[in-house]
């Protein structure tokens, strides 16, 4: 396949691209580098386009004679939306409208989109499957609802084939260390408490200790960006062209924030210093994923299925690239 991957310079999109590539497939990345690494990818396939220039658009899916696109290019921090929800609705939004009213005029038949688990807000039972009401609480989780609902009118109107994926928590890295997370400001929980026990932060605060959780923090489900990025490739490879499948992609063990701590102390055998805090806005207490269906329908297999392998694998880029990408 001849895939555009916008966003393939970030986290995700990296992982995937890297996965794509090893798979043989022709790869094109179109980010524009805002919150992706130039060095996350291989420099000949970067393209460097913002979603909101239709004409460079046009001329990239034709230029490279694309028939699929996966679509990573976005905002994911759930307090930013709060904040500022124009950003959100801008980019996530009007920019990927912008992106599908391409693929439908070029006649693009394969379309993979990245939602996630905060489309269903505080889930009505966990683990959580992909009928349950989708009800976010946040702007974030809303802009990626809204696009699933264009993605499902579209798709029988115009005959394109998508798959969203609604992930859980992304982490780990690349198992040979060249790829990982760098976010600017990071705020994600493992990359945090890497970063304390490598003398980079004095302590990881817990947001919120008062859950109705068996330890009081808030529980997730850790996936390894790889077993994502297969996903990605699985659920393309089965696009039926004018339908559309969503799958909840996540292991379906659910660790504790504390558990999390533990789990890194052992890993990197240094004590953590923990502050308790107060709660942060938008966050759930439990969100785990019934994935039975991305298992029976794309065969699809996680190969990193406990927490420590995934963060023996954060542990191994953060060690490497104590800085990040390229300083
Ligand atoms: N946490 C802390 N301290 C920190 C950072 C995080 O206690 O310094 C806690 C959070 O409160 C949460 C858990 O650790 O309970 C995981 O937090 P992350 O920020 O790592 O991940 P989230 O679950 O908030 O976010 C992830 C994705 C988002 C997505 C969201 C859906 O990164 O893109 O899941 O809920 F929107």
């Amino acid at each position: 396949m001849r895939i555009l991957v916008t966003g393939g310079a970030g986290y995700i999109g990296s992982h995937t691209v890297k996965w794509l590539l090893a798979n043989g497939h022709q790869v094109t990345v179109y980010d524009n580098l805002s919150l992706g690494h130039r060095a996350a990818v291989p420099a000949e396939i970067l393209v460097e386009g913002d979603l909101k220039d239709v004409d460079h658009l046009d001329q990239v899916l034709v230029g490279h004679q694309i028939d699929s696109v996966i679509h990573f290019a976005a905002n994911s921090l759930v307090g930013e939306s709060v904040t500022h929800p124009a950003k959100y609705y801008q980019n996530n939004l009007l920019n990927s409208l912008n992106l599908l009213e391409r693929v439908r005029r070029h006649g693009i038949q394969r379309f993979v989109f990245s939602s996630t688990c905060a489309t269903y807000g505080v889930p009505d039972a966990v683990p959580i499957t992909e009928a349950q009401t989708q009800l976010p609480i946040n702007p974030y989780g809303n802009t990626k609802l809204a696009f699933e609902k264009m993605l499902s009118d579209y798709a029988p109107a115009y005959n394109i084939g998508f798959a969203a994926l609604r992930y859980f928590n992304a982490s780990g890295a690349s198992p040979d260390g060249t790829i990982g997370e760098d976010h600017t400001p990071e705020s994600h929980l493992i990359p945090i408490v890497l970063q304390v026990a490598l003398g980079k932060r004095p302590h990881v605060e817990i947001f919120g200790t008062d859950y109705p959780t068996p330890d009081g923090t808030c529980i997730r489900d850790y996936i390894h960006v790889d077993d994502l990025a297969s996903a990605h490739l699985l659920a393309l490879e089965k696009i039926v062209p004018g339908m559309g499948r969503f799958y909840n992609v996540g292991i379906g063990n659910g660790y504790s924030v504390r558990e999390v701590i533990q789990t890194v102390e052992a890993v990197t055998g240094k004590k953590i210093a923990v502050k308790e805090g107060p709660r942060r806005a938008g966050d759930p207490p439990s969100l785990v994923a019934g994935s039975d269906l991305v298992r029976k329908e794309l065969g699809w297999k996680p190969n990193y299925t406990e927490l420590r392998s995934i963060v023996e694998s954060a542990w191994n880029w953060h060690k490497k690239h104590p800085t990040g990408y390229a300083k």
